[in-house]
């Protein structure tokens, strides 16, 4: 155990949380101090969140102790948390869309000013005064709807600084960020830290892990393994106290055996998002999508599947044309799209894993009779073991489900649809590293079979390993289409950030 040089300001020791029969937390524990950031890693379901839960009130411990300030508390609420000085900014901040960001910011004790009535230009003056200290340009009257993610998380950031908050944490707060997005989360948390915050900070990125924080704290199956100073540490020393086991070859690429074109995309344009974009994924191959944030790649990918509408072109599949604007047929001719925001757009919540795996295949199997529960759980049970699911867990709902196995739920049920042409958007995000690499190996065995996939990824060493042909799209024209020998970092960040008067040129 590393000593800090800050003051103790969160002391947990051997603090548990059950759920009924599942363990959530065995034995959790970490120091959070003045000055530091301290960064809480673990596999998938290795109970990162629940620990914090318990820190923000929403859940009660079971056992062991828990110090805020030096002081044994024990929160039976969220707003009892709150009280205390304990601000949790977490990936899809919770706002009232209606209300203006400085009434959000300002929610339940709003100055009043003479009269009793409320004090609206000193909640502006206050809310400028704090946007300007986070460097963030916000408008205050501004509604909170239609706000950035990215944005959200700063206006709860500012509504922390605004009650004094002296432990921050982020549970994966940078999971729907862009890059530039993540560098103003940074400067802002490392200019909290130099106020003598404590800041907890959750990923399952290792580059952000070393860039931001101090001092790491692994979990691993609910129980506290070490805590180590970042500086005296590396990726695979973290890596293999998360797995206890070997990770294998992040990037199990295999040399493709490349057949017919399967998709054909020609012209397509949609006013505003992108412009003329023609390209071919054959059988066999992998196509990475690369570009910036705001490049058009999802916009693309939703209009190929049919969820979004577009203005021209054609798309087709095996030599026909796949119908505008209809998933369903899109899905009915061998199509599977497994979207970006996956809790949002890909998931059931509140029904069963096994019925979130077999829901799209439903279609298939109750065409001979009606589709019984065991029915369900047979054709998600080999999917979901390929990705490490708990297959316990299926009778769950997806809802208590970690992040990360919430994803692994998404990519399972498309998988089992056995599609013909496979587009899937950000394939490991909030997915820890020994089962991205599990990610990874299925991508290249699918396709091994004769799959045609189209992967679009942020992450550039993701798509520079896994992509047979990267194709870069930059504000909505392609501006490369780059073979796997020729595909360097420098190429393909070329192709992202140049712009379409260069690209004609
Ligand atoms: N309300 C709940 N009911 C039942 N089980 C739960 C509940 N909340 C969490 N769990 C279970 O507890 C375990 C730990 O989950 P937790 O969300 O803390 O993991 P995590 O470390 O945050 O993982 P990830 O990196 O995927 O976000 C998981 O197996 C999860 O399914
Ligand atoms: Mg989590």
């Amino acid at each position: 155990m590393t000593a800090g040089s800050g003051e103790v300001v969160l002391a947990l020791r051997d603090v548990s949380k059950s759920f009924g029969p599942v363990v959530a937390l065995r034995s959790g524990r970490i120091e959070a101090r003045t000055g530091s950031i301290h960064a809480l890693v673990g596999e998938n379901g290795a109970g990162k969140s629940t620990l914090v839960k318990i820190v923000a009130g929403v859940h009660r411990r079971d056992a062991g102790e828990f110090l805020l300030g030096g002081e044994e508390v024990d929160f039976g609420s969220t707003a009892e948390s709150k009280d205390a000085g304990v601000a949790v900014i977490y990936q899809e901040p919770t706002l009232f869309p209606d209300l203006s960001v400085t009434e959000n910011i300002f929610m339940g004790r709003q100055p009043t000013g003479r009269g009793r009535r409320i004090d609206r230009a000193a909640m502006y003056a206050e809310t400028e005064r704090l946007f300007a200290r986070l460097g963030v340009h916000i408008d205050p009257r501004r509604p909170a709807l239609g706000l950035s993610i990215a944005d959200q998380q700063i206006l709860e950031i500012a509504k922390a600084i605004s009650l004094d908050a002296r432990l921050l944490i982020m549970d994966e707060p940078t999971a729907a960020l862009s890059g530039v997005e993540v560098d103003r989360l940074f400067a802002v948390a490392r200019s909290l830290r130099d106020e003598g915050r404590a800041l907890i900070f959750i990923s399952h990125r290792f580059d952000e892990v070393f860039g931001l924080c101090d001092t790491i704290t692994v979990m691993r199956d609910g129980s506290y393994v070490d805590t180590v100073a970042a500086a005296g540490t590396s990726v695979d020393g973290i890596v293999s106290m998360m797995v206890g086991r070997e990770v294998g070859d992040l990037f199990p690429k295999t040399p493709a055996e490349l057949g017919e074109p399967v998709l054909k995309v020609e012209g397509l344009s949609s006013a505003g998002l992108f412009h003329d974009v023609s390209f071919e994924v054959r059988a066999g191959e992998i196509v990475g999508l690369a570009g910036l944030v705001g490049a058009g790649r999802s916009e693309v990918a939703r209009a190929v599947f049919g969820v979004d509408r577009y203005d021209a072109g054609t798309v087709t599949l095996d030599g026909t044309s796949v119908p505008k604007h209809n998933p369903r047929a899109a899905i009915h001719r061998g199509i599977a799209f497994i979207p970006e925001d996956r809790r949002k757009q890909g998931l059931v919540t509140d029904a069963s894993v096994a019925r979130n795996i077999a829901g799209v295949i439903r279609g298939g199997l109750s065409r001979f009779g009606l589709l019984t529960g065991s029915d369900e759980g047979r054709a998600a049970r080999p999917w979901a073991e390929k990705l490490e699911v708990k297959t316990s867990a299926l009778d769950m709902t997806a809802a208590t489900m970690s992040g990360g196995n919430q994803q692994k739920v998404v990519i399972a049920k498309w998988l089992a649809t056995d599609p013909r042409l496979l587009i899937i958007d950000e394939p490991t995000r909030g997915i820890d590293v020994g089962t991205k690499a599990e990610v990874h190996r299925l991508l290249s065995e699918l396709a091994g079979q004769g799959m045609a996939i189209l992967m679009i990824s942020s992450e550039l060493p993701e798509v520079l390993g896994m992509a047979d042909r990267v194709l870069v799209l930059c504000e909505g024209r392609l501006t490369a289409d780059i073979p796997r020998d020729q595909a360097t970092p420098e190429n393909v960040m070329r192709a992202a950030t140049q712009t379409h008067q260069e690209a004609s040129a």
